[in-house]
């Protein structure tokens, strides 16, 4: 009798408290039957397990939970590969129910879908409940983990450029793929891999792009990411150069100078009206 007294009296006490979600409570103890807590009821993760285009794959997992005495706050969380930590993330949209009762279990169930916009999206993801007891302790329960990889060209860009014709000249690219892309200069000479070099062409070796946050401070991996850089000797005038790109299939082409002069003459004249406007 003074069990169910006290849990009279905290169900009473937890009502004045959150009198708006009083339905959305049932008794339970630390103690004794029934016992508070957080259990994983049922989950849809690891049949999404795979390999996803970046800007088309949608990415749909679920996970639903009971809990004691309230309804548990589900949190999505990712792991970028090779970290330890998990972070919590935005679902592209996320769909929760929850359905309430004031004499058993609460369940609430997450759907959340993802859509696949970027090659960080890779790595593992699980959702996480938890559900206060009212008393500033609370009950943990998490899903099973599921890998995700995103891949496709997500950006080629010219970084820097010094092409004057007479002089030797560089040009400077960013590549940002997964997996790792395969890459060629195009020049007047014939294709120039990383690594190679002809007799007015050299490319460097890909590297991993880093950044850092002011001059003397750490440097960070940008993830996927590469850096790489062709010298050219004694530019010639009318020099054409383009860079492609190859990975997971997908084929990108970027022209970095044309041989066409009005090409030449048009592409700075869009680069000051956008700085202009
Ligand atoms: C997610 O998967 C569930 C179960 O297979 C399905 O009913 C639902 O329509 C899917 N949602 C989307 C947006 O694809
Ligand atoms: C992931 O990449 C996008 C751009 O593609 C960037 O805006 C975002 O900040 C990145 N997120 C993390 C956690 O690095």
């Amino acid at each position: 009798l003074s069990n169910m007294l006290r849990a009279v009296i905290l169900i009473t006490l937890i009502s004045f408290v959150h009198s708006d979600e009083s339905s959305c409570i049932s008794s339970c103890s630390t103690t004794s039957m029934p016992q508070c807590g957080t259990w994983l009821s049922s989950e849809r993760i690891s049949e999404a397990a795979g390999t996803y285009e970046l800007g088309q794959g949608v990415v749909n997992i679920s996970c639903v939970f009971s809990s004691l005495p309230r309804p548990a706050t589900v949190t999505w969380y990712h792991r970028p590969p090779s970290s330890s930590s998990w972070s919590p993330f935005t679902c592209s949209t996320k769909d929760e129910h929850i359905s309430c009762s004031t004499s058993t279990e609460q369940k609430v169930s997450s759907v959340c879908i993802l859509r696949t916009s970027a090659l960080n999206m890779t790595g593992s993801y699980r959702c996480e409940a938890k559900t206060d007891n009212g008393d500033s302790t609370h009950t943990k329960a998490m899903s099973s983990e599921v890998p995700i990889h995103v891949v496709g060209i997500e950006s080629v860009r010219i970084v820097d450029k010094s092409l004057r014709a007479g002089y030797d000249g560089y040009v400077q690219a960013e590549v940002c793929a997964h997996p790792e892309p395969e890459i060629w200069w195009t020049t007047g000479e014939g294709l120039v891999k990383p690594g190679q070099a002809l007799s007015n062409f050299a490319s460097s070796h890909m590297a991993k792009s880093i950044v850092r946050s002011s001059a003397e401070g750490p440097a960070r991996v940008v993830p996927y990411c590469f850096q790489l850089r062709l010298i050219v000797r004694n530019v010639r005038k009318g020099e054409s150069l383009s860079l492609l790109v190859r990975s997971h299939g997908e084929v990108s082409t970027t022209r970095i100078v044309s041989s066409s002069a009005s090409l030449v003459l048009f592409v700075p004249l869009v680069a000051l009206l956008l700085r202009l406007f």
